[in-house]
């Protein structure tokens, strides 16, 4: 599938707000599919260059793009799963092998990495900018009709895993966006009370 995207917009060109119901629809819909249930097909190459369009189009103060993508296309995902194998057998650490199931059945993925910049934007706004990143990969991928799923598990935190993605001193996981075909319809979750999560603010006695 191939879904157009319009053309980049050109530096100060308006872009008019208007709303976009189908948008609200969409997030009052969507759900994330389990890795474990994303099978081929992957979004196509033409769709996947919509996607990383899309993913780098977010928030983020100072204009540093204090972030980069790794795309794990089937075949880089399956040497990145093998070498992890490896790593964890050498361990005999078998529930790091377990986990690696969520990496190895999607066909395709996207490590999003929170790389910050030295300088006045503080490291906590750089790294909220990378989540961002990812919530656009994943609502994007998701808008598509294809399957999408935010993952780190331990390879997102252990530093020879992290050596294997070939990441550089103070990078960091913000997310595996894995992408596919969900096999499964992906059911409703739990969601948070409105009213359990929110206050009005009023001056402090
Ligand atoms: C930073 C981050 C890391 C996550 N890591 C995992 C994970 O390793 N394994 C997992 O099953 N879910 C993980 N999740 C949760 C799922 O991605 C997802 O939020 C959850 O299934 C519900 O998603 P939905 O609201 O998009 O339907 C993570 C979420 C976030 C924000």
């Amino acid at each position: 599938m191939a879904f157009s995207l319009p053309d980049p917009a050109a530096f100060g060109e308006p872009l008019p707000l208007k709303a976009r119901p189908e948008v609200l629809d969409f997030l009052a819909t969507r759900r994330s599919a389990t890795a474990l249930t994303l099978t081929a097909p992957a979004p196509s190459e033409a769709d996947v260059e919509s996607l990383l369009r899309l993913a780098v189009r977010v928030p983020d103060h100072g204009k540093l793009a204090p972030w980069r993508l790794i795309i794990l296309d089937a075949a880089a995902k399956t040497e990145f799963a093998a070498r992890l194998q490896a790593l964890a057998e050498a361990r005999g650490d078998v529930k790091q092998v377990a986990k690696l199931g969520k990496l190895k059945a999607p066909p395709m993925g996207v490590a999003v990495v929170s790389r910050p910049r030295p300088g006045d934007i503080p490291e906590w706004e750089q790294l909220m900018s990378a989540a961002v990143v990812c919530a656009n990969l994943l609502y994007g991928a998701t808008a598509m009709g294809y399957g999408a799923n935010w993952i780190t598990d331990w390879y997102a935190y252990d530093p020879d895993a992290l050596k294997i993605l070939g990441l550089e001193p103070g990078e960091r996981v913000a997310g595996f966006i894995f992408m596919g075909t969900a096999k499964e319809t992906p059911l409703e979750r739990d969601r948070p009370v409105v009213s359990a999560q929110v206050t009005r603010w009023s001056p402090p006695a």
